[in-house]
């Protein structure tokens, strides 16, 4: 009996050096020590020694036993701390290296179609006026001939302030403002660029706030023919030579007769698409001659003097001019997109 002990301690060291896994100590824990197991075997075969002899080959057997379980338990730390060093090693993250680039920022393509526009318009003699975005109720809807309960106000009426205040739902008040602070000067030439807002959904041709681009011209003798000629000049000029506009009949209470304004599509190239509502066309202006009552209401006289307005969509224009197929790109703020217009 003893020999055979020895015979099986002997054998599990031996066993036990040459694994070179924790899965290998694992199985050879399982062949001497588990249910099964030769040792285990042993003491079931106690029974079989004399029994003045138990005592001590029961001693022995146990101490076999403690003694394996001890080695099995150093070669499995033993292993399982190399392996766990080899794993860190692999998976060792070199922080020298150096990080991704951050380059320098630059203007947002709806900023610099602005300028663009800006600059156009300087090109013809106009200049730039501001007003408020938190406008009085008075400015941008009851001196432009839209009172309280005028059908117009369903399209616009929108994010009131206070009863008086309302964050701005055109640039048209700019035109009140302009005509105020220089009456009865003429020529008055204005463009107003900025902010405006609405209840609008949001989708590929909508935004609850976007910007525009207020035009307007008084003077003795101002025609329907300058307000198109001035359009027609900006189209090409923003777009190109072979770009066509078309004015069709509309309504606006401030301006008489009035046109809404349409360019080609450039996404499609007139074929009809998504942008254009598979229309060929996109509406990018309302526009019309300055109705008399808001001339008076600007500290003009309307028997000596004649004006033209307009207002644009600086996000469809801009849209237009490079492809921009939806508009919330402008405000996801996704870096794939703006970096494409970093050049211009
Ligand atoms: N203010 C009008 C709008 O936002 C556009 C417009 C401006 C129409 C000037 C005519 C004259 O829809």
């Amino acid at each position: 009996m003893r020999e055979q002990v020895e015979r099986l301690l002997e054998q599990a060291r031996q066993q036990l050096e040459q694994a070179s896994r924790a899965s290998e100590v694992r199985d050879v824990r399982t062949r001497y020590l588990g249910r099964r197991g030769e040792i285990t075997g042993l003491l079931r075969q106690m029974s079989s020694v004399a029994p003045e002899q138990r005592p001590l080959v029961g001693q022995m057997v146990n101490q076999a036993k403690e003694q394996m379980e001890a080695l099995v338990e150093r070669r499995l730390k033993a292993l399982e701390s190399e392996e766990m060093d080899k794993r860190l090693a692999d998976e060792k993250i070199d922080i020298t290296l150096p990080g991704l680039p951050a380059g320098p920022g630059t203007g947002h393509v709806l900023v610099t179609a602005m300028k663009r526009i800006e600059d156009i318009f300087l090109g013809m003699g106009f200049s730039i006026a501001e007003g408020p975005e938190i406008e009085s109720d008075d400015y941008n809807f009851i001196k432009l001939n839209i009172p309280p309960d005028h059908p117009a106000r369903d399209m616009q009426d929108t994010f009131y302030v206070d009863a008086e205040h309302v964050l701005r739902t055109h640039t048209s008040p700019v035109q009140l403002r302009a005509m105020l602070e220089r009456a009865p000067q003429v020529p008055l030439r204005v463009i107003a660029p900025g902010r405006v807002y609405r209840r609008d959904p949001v989708d590929a041709t909508h935004l609850p706030n976007f910007t525009q681009v207020e035009g307007l011209a008084v003077d003795r003798n101002i025609t329907f023919g300058d307000l198109k000629g001035v359009l027609e000049e900006f189209a090409r000029s923003f777009f190109d030579e072979l770009t066509v506009i078309r004015m069709r009949p509309s309504y606006f209470p401030f301006t008489e007769p009035s046109a809404e304004v349409d360019v080609s599509c450039t996404v499609c190239m007139g074929e009809g698409c998504r942008v254009c509502g598979h229309s060929g066309w996109l509406e990018v202006l309302g526009a019309g001659m300055v109705h008399p009552q808001v001339l008076e209401n600007g500290g003009y006289d309307p028997g000596a003097f004649t004006g033209f307005a307009f207002g644009m969509g600086v996000e469809r224009l801009t849209m237009l001019k490079y492809g921009i197929d939806d508009l919330r790109h402008y405000y996801q703020n996704d870096q794939k997109f703006l970096r494409q217009f970093r050049s211009l």
